[in-house]
């Protein structure tokens, strides 16, 4: 059988898909983006990879969020979406809002981790090459170097924009100090930082009691929530063991010492909460997360489409009780 060439839903913008605003930038993310970190390498089935991002966009989600090293191994999961965009979905370039990063580990020697000039420069030039990409929407610095002059990491940001190696820049995981000399370095130089990437969920508040949610809005810049779904774990994945198929049962990122009896104990009660509103448990995690204003989007994980259908279902109710929210507060202090 030939096999037809991708063609885009039409209602990818007629369904439940909502955008905001990334803080005072003309950019409008999806309220639910997909990120390639995991289930997206060459170790994962491709055409499963290219059905998810396939189905993302035909239900909406415009944004992907990827960087030089998710795979594993590193630099595969960019061969992958470079692959699905050759093969149709650059067709869409135009209606794709593309991240990439560079601040982790990727290559050997001292030229192929943090925060140098060097570094930064040459990796997104290798990200572009492996998704067949002439730019990408969004750069960012992966994170804070603590040895490399922020001058010198800022503007290898700036310069990436200035040769239209990236549309906009953007800084993830950096500490409140550092992100307010980030945010007015760019700014000076007619390049804002369009958005802060760090993790938030209900079981791990630290962007909102650190201060770094309320710096973003401030600056005016966006915030964009990674693992929302606290890596699976906020979901009905563990409530009765762990799933062979599981990223806990992989072991690497997520560990089976995360779930202690009581974190057991308080999932299903968290899970009975979200039934109550009619929601399963990621779909309420989701709600809880985008709930928050300050938040433009949640960067979902995924690994099928099934999964990616449940958390699109969270724009359906976000709002929440007041008793709701108390017995979340109280369930998730065991996190
Ligand atoms: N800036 C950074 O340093 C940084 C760090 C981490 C992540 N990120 C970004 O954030 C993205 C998301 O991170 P994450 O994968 O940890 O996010 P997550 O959404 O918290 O977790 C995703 C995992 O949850 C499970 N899952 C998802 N939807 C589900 C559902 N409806 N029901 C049951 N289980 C469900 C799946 O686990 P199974 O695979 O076990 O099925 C999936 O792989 C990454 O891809 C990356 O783009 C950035």
């Amino acid at each position: 059988m030939i096999p037809q060439p991708y063609k885009a839903s039409e209602a990818r913008y007629g369904g439940k898909m909502r955008y905001r605003r990334s803080g005072r930038s003309g950019v409008l993310l999806p309220e639910i983006s997909l990120g390639l970190w995991h289930n997206f390498g060459a170790e994962a089935p491709f055409a499963r990879s290219e059905e998810m991002v396939r189905y993302a966009f035909d239900h909406g989600i415009t944004h992907f969020d990827l960087a030089n090293n998710y795979g594993p191994p590193y630099g595969s999961a960019e061969t992958t979406f470079g692959q699905i965009i050759k093969q149709g979905l650059g067709r869409y370039r135009d209606e794709l809002f593309i991240s990439t990063k560079a601040g982790y580990d990727m290559w050997p020697g001292p030229y192929g981790n943090w925060g140098s000039r060097k570094y930064l420069m040459a990796s997104l030039d290798q990200s572009l090459r492996r998704m067949n990409l002439d730019y990408v929407d969004l750069f960012y610095c992966h994170r804070y170097d603590p040895e490399t002059p922020l001058e010198e990491t800022l503007q290898a940001l700036v310069d990436a924009v200035r040769l239209g190696k990236a549309l906009y820049v953007g800084i993830s995981r950096w500490p409140l100090e550092a992100a307010a000399v980030a945010y007015r370095y760019l700014r000076e130089r007619d390049v804002p930082c369009l958005i802060y990437q760090g993790r938030y969920n209900m079981a791990d508040r630290e962007p909102a009691a650190s201060g770094i949610l309320d710096q973003a809005q401030a600056e005016g810049a966006g915030f964009i929530a990674f693992s929302p779904l606290a890596q699976g774990l906020l979901t009905n994945r563990y409530l009765n063991g762990i799933p062979e198929d599981s990223r806990m049962a992989e072991g690497r990122f997520l560990k089976t010492a995360a779930l202690t009896p009581e974190r057991v104990y308080a999932l299903r009660r968290l899970d009975k909460i979200a039934s109550g509103r009619g929601q399963t448990l990621a779909e309420m995690a989701l709600a809880w997360v985008l709930a928050d204003k300050r938040v433009t989007s949640v960067i979902v994980g995924a690994s099928s489409c099934r999964q990616l259908a449940d958390n699109i279902k969270a724009m359906d109710s976000q709002a929440f009780t007041a008793e709701e929210l108390a017995e979340i507060d109280l369930l998730t202090k065991a996190f």
